[in-house]
């Protein structure tokens, strides 16, 4: 075994892209490629889009469903690519956000017609505070879209980030017949073959002047091809690589994901471009991925919902070195040497036992309730692997217990799910009141349904009315204080007792920011926690 040649060989990236943008049909035709399953459709044994909350055993359904797509490990051309879920819809959480901790790349999927949406916002911003790079592909060619040089200048400036399209489509809607390859200079026209599946038609050495081109695709579309790559190629920009692994510019590319059209061609220039696993930063140092000793992290607890099942999965990534299964690992927080059990690696909707591991890779393990996010596992070193933030919640409630009794199993039941990172706890510090936080408002019922049901404790949550919060530092205490004094009312103490402000308005934000241009305000505990 050559460890070297393991870590060069994998990728590890998630896909961000706001709901309905394509994600589940891309994912798909990924796995196609990748011959972890045979026939369109398997992803999509896809949530019902409409189930109501308060339905349980669809809330439950749902999460089974996410749990075995959380993670998917295929091989692709000698290249071994763990694709990490980001859950949208309904289930958009902080999850969402912390699996971006544990990629090296990410692919931004943008529907043609509806651009930069909010939740591709939000998402982007997390790979962006990161320095991740970002590939982006422009799905739904095959129909009527945005004005293509529009949607790319409003990625650049809505997102602040570079765009170089590496392929550029021929054709739009209707008339979309394929792409031309800016670098291999290549046409790469498709033909579709089926109702949902393509062929491409190889067209090698055929020039952009060859008089050939009329022929494929018409007069109208190969001057219309030729004016527009006259355009970006005059425009100047040339791809630099170094820029890209830095997060400063984005490759990018056009298909659609539905008829397969394009999806290889990202495919190819992904696993060829992006980057392999890259070092990651602890506490006491920076752990290279080919050093030989393994050390991972948890990103990622997933509990099944199934009260007859009360078992955790922890999801951790692999930093370096080889895991083998019935290995023990030293866990870091907790002192001590630990078996890891049953680990899983994710295929769809099969799971399957790990033999062995590598850095890069993702593997599910038993978890007896012993992880935290963000805990680091290692062969004894004292390590911290740091950059698996907190992020600002964006729904808040106020927990009233039923019966004042059972005070001690909700306080247990709710560090717990805090521990997996389900929710937040917060404590005003004008009141003795607990206010919890999420990212996602369906967290809410699930924290709310889980404690009930794993803790017998009946609680009400009552809506706050506030939308956002930050943490709050400042080099000289006595300005973070004056903020303290002047918004007590909306100061709240998270569980390590970091300060936090919670806010009722966008606008509030900005508004202290000017008055407190001393005080930091964060969008993750990182900066302030300990
Ligand atoms: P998501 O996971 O990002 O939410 O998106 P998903 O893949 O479910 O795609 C959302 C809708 O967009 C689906 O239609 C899907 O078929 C369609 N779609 C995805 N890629 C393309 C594309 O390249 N071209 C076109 N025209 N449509 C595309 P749906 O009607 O919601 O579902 P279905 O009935 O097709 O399954």
């Amino acid at each position: 075994m050559n460890l070297d040649k393991e870590i060069k060989r994998r990728r590890t990236f998630a896909i961000i892209s706001h709901p309905d943008a394509g994600k589940t049909t891309i994912t798909e035709k990924l796995l196609l490629y990748g011959g972890a399953i045979q026939l369109a459709g398997t992803v999509k044994a896809k949530r019902s889009k409409k189930f109501a909350t308060s339905d349980w055993m669809e809330l439950e359904k749902q999460r089974g469903i996410s749990v075995t797509s959380s993670v998917m490990k295929f091989p692709y051309k000698d290249h071994e690519i763990n694709l990490i879920d980001t859950p949208g819809h309904e289930d958009f959480s902080e999850d969402t956000y912390r699996t971006l901790t544990a990629v090296d790349s990410a692919l931004m999927l943008i529907d043609c017609a509806n651009g930069v949406e909010a939740q591709t916002k939000k998402l982007f911003h997390v790979c962006h505070m990161r320095k991740t790079p970002v590939m982006t592909f422009i799905n739904k060619m095959d129909r009527e879209g945005r004005d293509l040089f529009e949607l790319l200048e409003e990625i650049e400036q809505v997102l602040g980030i570079a765009t170089y399209p590496v392929t550029w489509p021929i054709g739009r809607g209707g008339l979309f017949r394929g792409v031309y390859h800016r670098e291999t200079k290549e046409l790469i026209l498709y033909e579709k073959d089926s109702d949902r599946s393509s062929r491409i038609v190889p067209l090698t050495g055929m020039s952009l002047e060859s008089e050939e081109l009329e022929k494929q695709i018409g007069a109208e579309l190969a001057e219309e091809l030729r004016t527009e790559i006259e355009l970006l190629d005059g425009a100047g920009d040339h791809f630099d690589k170094e820029r890209y692994l830095k997060g400063e510019i984005a490759p990018v590319f056009f298909g659609s994901a539905l008829n397969n059209f394009g999806v290889q061609t990202l495919l190819d220039y992904l696993v060829s471009l992006a980057p392999k696993p890259l070092p990651r930063s602890a506490v006491q140092r920076t752990v290279d991925p080919a050093e030989k000793k393994f050390t991972s992290f948890i990103f990622k607890i997933q509990a099944n919902m199934d009260p007859s099942h009360r078992d955790r999965v922890a999801f951790m990534r692999i930093c370096s070195g080889r895991f083998e299964r019935g290995m023990k690992a030293h866990h870091v927080r907790h002192k001590r040497a630990m078996r890891l059990g049953r680990p899983t690696q994710f295929m769809a909707q099969d799971r399957s036992l790990v033999d062995e591991a590598f850095a890069g890779d993702i593997v599910g393990i038993h978890d007896p309730g012993v992880f935290k996010i963000g805990d680091t596992l290692s062969e004894g070193e004292t390590l911290s692997f740091t950059g698996i933030p907190v992020f600002a919640p964006e729904h808040f409630v106020r927990v009233q217990l039923k019966d004042p009794l059972k005070s001690k199993q909700l306080n247990k039941g709710l560090d717990q799910l805090a521990e997996e990172g389900a929710v937040q706890i917060f404590r005003p510090i004008n009141s003795n009141d607990q206010y919890l936080g999420v990212v996602g408002i369906l967290q809410i019922d699930v924290v709310k349904y889980r404690i009930k049901a794993e803790y017998g404790v009946t609680v009400d949550m009552k809506p706050l009315p506030y939308t956002a919060a930050r943490w709050i530092s400042a080099e000289d205490p006595k300005k973070l204080e004056a903020l303290k004094k002047e918004q007590a009312n909306n100061i709240c103490l998270d569980t390590h007792g970091n300060p936090t402000l919670f806010l009722d308005h966008d606008w509030r934000l900005k508004f202290h920011q000017e008055r407190h241009p001393e005080v930091e305000f964060h969008t993750t505990s990182e900066a302030v926690s300990v």
